[in-house]
C-alpha cells in the first residue's frame, strides 16, 4: 500500500475552525440548541441586484472558459474604484479576479516566497494564514504582536516599527498585515501604516496588505490602502474580496492588486497552476457589486456595529473583557480570568456543553491561549444570548 498523504507537514496542519464546528454540530444532533458565534459567515443574504446580474449573465451565455485574469470590464471598474475609494493608481493588467480573497493570498505568497524565505505577520493573525505561507515550498512565517496592542492604544508608530526592525533577519521577504484586523477588529490608521511603509523601503521588503473588510469600519474609524503611501504601489500586493463587503462568501469572488514587475508572474498563477480563471457570470455579479448601489453595505456595517455594542453592553461586569472591535466583524475577548487553570480549549469545551460556539485564541497564534474570537456575524438575538449566557456564567464566578 503506497503512503496515502504526502509527506509534507502543512498536510497535517489542523484547523480549530473544524474542531469547534464538528463538536457544536454533534450537541446540535443530539438536540441541544447552540448558538454559532465561531464562524465568519455573514448572515445577510447577497443583495438581489447582484444575484439577477449572474442569473441574465448565466442566461446570455457567460458560461465559458473566462479570461484566466478576469474580465476587462471587471477589472476596469476595480481599477476605477481602487482609485476613488483606496487611492490606489494601477492599470487593469495589475488586477487579476480570484476565487476569494484565500486565492489573492495564495497566489500572492506563491508569486513571493521561495525556499528559506520568511514574512513576517502581525499578529493575531487569520488562521489560515499559517497554512498558505507552508504552502508555498519551505517558506516560514515569524508572527510580530501587533493588533492587540494598537487597538489598546499602547503601541504608537514608532512602537510598531522599532518592533518589525527587531523581527526583520536576513531571510525576511516582507511582513503580512491585515486591517481591519480579523480576529481583534483592530484598524490600523495611516500613521502605523506610515511606519510600516518606511520599514518597507528602508530594508527592502514586500508588503502583503489583506483588505478583506475594507468596507466595515465603526464609529468614526476609516480604511487605509498601504499602497496608497508614497512608495508603497511598487512593493505591495493587495488582496480584496467580495466575500464580506457584499455577503458574497459562496460565490468565490475576489482579486489582487499588485505592481506591474509582478504580471509575468501572478497571470501564469492564475491560469496554468490553480483554477484558470473565475465562473464569468460571477464575475459578471461582482462588476453589478462594485458599480450598482452601496445601501447594502451601509446596511450591513450599522447592522454589525449594533451587534458590537449590543456584546459590549452585554458583557459588562462579566469578567469577560473585550477591547472594542473599530472594524470587521469579530470581538476578540480577554479570558485569561475564566481559564481558571485550564488550557483555552477546555474552556471552548466547557461553553460548548453551554451551548455557545466560539473559536479559541490559539487559532489566531500560539500567543494567544488567554482569548476567544466572538463572531458578530450572527443573528442580534444570538449574539444577546450569547452575552447573557456568558453573563450568568461568571457572575457566580464574581460573587
Ligand atoms: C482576514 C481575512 N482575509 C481573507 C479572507 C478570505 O475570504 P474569502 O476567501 O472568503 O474571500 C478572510 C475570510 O475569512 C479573512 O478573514
Amino acid at each position: 500500500m503506497p503512503r496515502l498523504i504526502a509527506d509534507r507537514p502543512v498536510l497535517r496542519m489542523t484547523s480549530e475552525l473544524g474542531r469547534v464546528m464538528a463538536a457544536a454540530e454533534a450537541r446540535q444532533r443530539a438536540g441541544q440548541k447552540v448558538l454559532h458565534l465561531e464562524r465568519g459567515e455573514p448572515d445577510f443574504d447577497t443583495p438581489a441586484h447582484i444575484v439577477e446580474a449572474l442569473a441574465a449573465a448565466a442566461r446570455s451565455g457567460e458560461t465559458h472558459y473566462p479570461d484566466a485574469r478576469g474580465t476587462n470590464t471587471l477589472r476596469g471598474a476595480l481599477r476605477d474604484k481602487l482609485a476613488r475609494e483606496n487611492g490606489m493608481r494601477c492599470e487593469p493588467d495589475d488586477i487579476v479576479i480570484t476565487n476569494g480573497g484565500t486565492h489573492a493570498l495564495f497566489i500572492a505568497f506563491q508569486a513571493l516566497l521561495g525556499p528559506e524565505d520568511e514574512i513576517l505577520v502581525l499578529s493575531p493573525h487569520w488562521m489560515a494564514i499559517p497554512k498558505l505561507v507552508a504552502l508555498a515550498h519551505r517558506a516560514t512565517l515569524r508572527a510580530v504582536p501587533a493588533y492587540l496592542d494598537v487597538n489598546g492604544g499602547t503601541l504608537d508608530p514608532a512602537g510598531l516599527a522599532r518592533r518589525l526592525a527587531v523581527a526583520v533577519g536576513p531571510r525576511t521577504r516582507g511582513i503580512y498585515l491585515n486591517t481591519p484586523n480579523n480576529p481583534t477588529g483592530a484598524v490600523l490608521a495611516r500613521d502605523h501604516l506610515a511606519a510600516i511603509a518606511a520599514l518597507a523601503l528602508e530594508r527592502d521588503l514586500w508588503v502583503v496588505s489583506d483588505e478583506a473588510y475594507e468596507h466595515l469600519l465603526f464609529d468614526d474609524a476609516r480604511h487605509v490602502s498601504i499602497a496608497s503611501l508614497p512608495g508603497m504601489a511598487e512593493r505591495t500586493l493587495t488582496a480584496f474580496t467580495f466575500s464580506k463587503s457584499y455577503a458574497m462568501t459562496g460565490w468565490r469572488v475576489g482579486y489582487l492588486a499588485s505592481p506591474p514587475a509582478l504580471r509575468d508572474v501572478v497571470g501564469p498563477l492564475l491560469a496554468f497552476y490553480t483554477t484558470h480563471g473565475v465562473f464569468p457570470a460571477a464575475q459578471a455579479a461582482a462588476l453589478a457589486a462594485v458599480t450598482g448601489p452601496q445601501d447594502a453595505v451601509a446596511v450591513m456595517r450599522s447592522a454589525y456595529q449594533e451587534r458590537r455594542d449590543l456584546l459590549l453592553a452585554g458583557l459588562a461586569g462579566s469578567g469577560v473583557r473585550v477591547p472594542p472591535p473599530r472594524g470587521a466583524f469579530y470581538a476578540f475577548a480577554d479570558v485569561t480570568a475564566a481559564l481558571g487553570g485550564r488550557d483555552v480549549w477546555g474552556l471552548i469545551d466547557e461553553w460548548l456543553a453551554l451551548g455557545l460556539a466560539a473559536l479559541p485564541g490559539t487559532a489566531f497564534g500560539a500567543d494567544y491561549g488567554g482569548w476567544v474570537r466572538l463572531s458578530l456575524a450572527a443573528r442580534r438575538e444570538d449574539i444577546a444570548d450569547a452575552a447573557a449566557v456568558l453573563r450568568n456564567r461568571y457572575a457566580a464566578v464574581r460573587a
